[in-house]
């Protein structure tokens, strides 16, 4: 089995000032310095971004929507060049939030993963099922259409560029985060995440083959803490973190990411 680089990055949502993110990183920097084998990351509100991507170079920066348009009147949305050009990495695409809030669906998901590949950036692509998806035993059905929606709008040709140019960090990664387990602090265990990490790689092989199946990687979203990192870490599947709640104190998401780079 191909060994993957694992990928952490903090979601803060819709929180921190300026100066509340500025004290953050501070903290969290040199907290992460001896960090050296996975990707760190956080996603901030665009009002952020600007000045935290020129004063923390150590932290990959990430947007927390991105459009696919180059510019136009679309009010309220950011480009990929207004991001590049102030050094963000790439951005969350399609979190259960914006799905659910924001009318977000698998077609402009696709759309906003093409544009961002197109521009040498990271997406981070969410997808997961809600709780009666989940009960009702769909929750196979319901990733295979996200994903299938998603790839169908951006087409192959973005996919397979997927893996971009650094053989230890593919441009898109994707992210199983079931809604159930979002905010509520009830974490999937880690047999049912890893299962739909596998069922993930899965898809990923049947579509776009096996070296892309093997070298993209799957991160889990939901309730992650640090108390259940190490053991979803350990699955042979889950590739890293995106975390929520437990990302927004510093002290607790330096923790967090230093013990989940240390499982194998
Ligand atoms: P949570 O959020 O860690 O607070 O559950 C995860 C996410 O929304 O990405």
């Amino acid at each position: 089995m191909m060994s993957r680089r694992k990928i952490f990055v903090g979601n803060w949502k819709m929180n921190k000032t300026p100066q509340e993110a500025q004290a953050f990183c501070e903290a969290f920097a040199p907290a992460i310095g001896g960090v050296s084998n996975a990707d760190i990351g956080l996603a901030a509100s665009n009002l952020l971004l600007p000045s935290l991507t020129t004063r923390f170079r150590g932290i990959q920066w990430f947007a927390q929507n991105c459009h696919w348009a180059a510019s136009g009147a679309f009010t309220g949305e950011v480009s990929t060049s207004m991001l590049k050009s102030v050094d963000v990495s790439g951005s969350l695409v399609a979190h259960s939030e914006r799905r659910q809030m924001c009318g977000e669906t698998n077609l402009s998901a696709g759309q906003r993963v093409a544009a961002l590949l197109g521009a040498g950036m990271q997406a981070i692509l969410c997808v997961g099922e809600t709780l009666t998806e989940r009960d009702s035993g769909r929750w196979t059905d319901v990733l295979k259409t996200q994903l299938s929606e998603a790839f169908e709008a951006t087409g192959i040709k973005h996919w397979t560029a997927a893996l971009g140019s650094d053989p230890e960090r593919p441009l898109l990664t994707l992210a199983y985060e079931p809604v159930w387990a979002i905010g509520t602090g009830r974490a999937a265990t880690s047999a049912q995440a890893q299962e739909a990490h596998a069922f993930i790689r899965g898809w990923l092989k049947e579509n776009l083959g096996t070296e892309v199946s093997q070298r993209l990687r799957i991160q889990y979203g939901g309730s992650v803490t640090l108390q259940n990192v190490d053991e979803l870490m350990s699955m042979p599947d889950i590739d890293g973190a995106l975390v929520g709640g437990a990302s927004l104190k510093a002290e607790d998401f330096a923790q967090l990411v230093t013990r989940g780079a240390k499982s194998v």
